[in-house]
């Protein structure tokens, strides 16, 4: 077993580091010379060309993917997108045919939930694209085309590798879906490439960084590893980080974490705030940046412990929280595949930390086939 961890104290850790090479692979074959190439979805052409609506379909971190897609997908495509957990799709006699393209999220390709979803939803007629990690997995039986993640195997039960590529794979959907709608110029398209291209590299020197001596995530997850709850905020594409940061926290340290959209937070949820709650802020580059630094603010005001993570170059953001973590600049779709891996490390830190099973936390399984 040692062996297989290639050095690292745990599969988790070892398939943080691995996510560049991951993304690498997931994006191989896809873009060439600058351009987008989904050949397995050639065969259901026709069946795209008539699509009005999206539903991804998925659970846990792969529903924390769905929400991403939702944003940019709308964006670039147009097309009304809804992600929702399979566990409720399943029972809200969902109204779908063949108009309405479902798209199934699923790193295992074995979740019950989303399978028994996506059924309904073939019954209903609806065309669906599976993304999934697993080869030949039950979800691909269902499904009219496959993207494969191309992650290589995650033993790890969190997923880590697989929620990067898991978001990349929906997000070169969408690019293909906006192109084919004629929502995106070339130029557009050669900006969207470059910018994806880059994000292995600049993952790699976010995880260079934090296993060198100015490392400061897990110095400050250590320190924050005895608290008993956590919030996490963020807007647009923060948001679904700040869940994902969230869940991974909870499921490896089993410290309480809560990710809320960080203009909700007046709505109820600031109550829990006091000193002895700490807040993680989503405040990467983006159109809704000076909104998520005024709710930052607001939880200032409360006392909280704010920590932030930010995009290289904002020292203004000093100002307004006691711990910054800095990731590099990209556009603002792609934000959440760098801010991610930040938040990772820090619940992997935390939970060694607490003494934690980081490999196979209690009450969980890598793929959960039961309803
Ligand atoms: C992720 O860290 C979790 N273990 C869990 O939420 C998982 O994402 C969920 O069970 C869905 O799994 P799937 O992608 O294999 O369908």
């Amino acid at each position: 077993e040692a062996a297989e961890k290639g050095g690292y104290p745990h599969f988790v850790l070892k398939e943080i580091y691995e996510q560049p090479q991951a993304l690498r692979r997931a994006l191989a074959g896809r873009i060439r010379e600058g351009r987008l190439h989904l050949s397995e979805l050639e065969s259901i052409q026709g069946l795209l060309a008539g699509i009005q609506r999206i539903v991804i379909v998925a659970c846990g971190t792969s529903y924390h993917a769905g929400l991403l897609a939702k944003y940019v997908i709308e964006q670039w495509a147009r097309i009304p997108v809804e992600a929702i957990t399979a566990a409720e799709f399943r029972y809200c006699d969902p109204i779908v045919g063949p108009e309405t393209l479902c798209i199934a999220v699923t790193q295992s390709g074995e979740t019950a939930d989303t399978l028994v979803g996506i059924r309904q939803a073939r019954e209903r007629g609806a065309p669906v694209i599976a993304i999934t990690n697993v080869v030949a997995s039950a979800i691909t039986r269902l499904s009219d085309a496959v993207l494969y993640l191309q992650a290589g195997p995650e033993i790890g039960v969190v997923a880590t590798k697989t929620f990067v590529t898991s978001v990349a794979v929906l997000y070169l959907l969408g690019l293909y879906l906006g192109q084919q709608q004629g929502r995106i110029t070339s130029e557009q398209m050669r900006e969207f490439v470059t910018a994806l291209e880059r994000l292995p590299e600049q993952i790699e020197h976010i995880l260079t960084q934090a296993s060198g001596p100015e490392d400061q995530i897990a110095p400050l997850a250590k320190r924050m590893s005895q608290v008993s709850s956590m919030m996490f905020i963020g807007r647009g594409v923060g948001f679904p980080t700040a869940l994902e940061g969230a869940l991974k926290l909870k499921e490896i340290s089993y410290i309480h974490a809560e990710g809320f959209p960080a203009g909700e937070l007046k709505h109820g949820s600031i109550a829990l705030l006091d000193p002895d709650t700490p807040l993680f802020g989503i405040a990467t580059a983006s159109h809704v940046y000076e909104k998520v630094v005024s709710n930052i603010q607001e939880v200032r005001a409360r006392d909280a412990r704010v920590m932030v993570i930010a995009t290289e170059g904002d020292e203004k953001i000093r100002q307004h929280a006691h711990d910054v973590l800095y990731v590099p600049a990209t556009l603002e779709a792609f934000s959440p595949l760098l801010a991610i891996i930040p938040l990772q490390l820090f619940a992997y830190h935390a939970a060694v930390a607490r003494g934690c099973n980081v490999d196979q936390p209690r009450n969980l399984a890598k793929s959960v086939t039961v309803e």
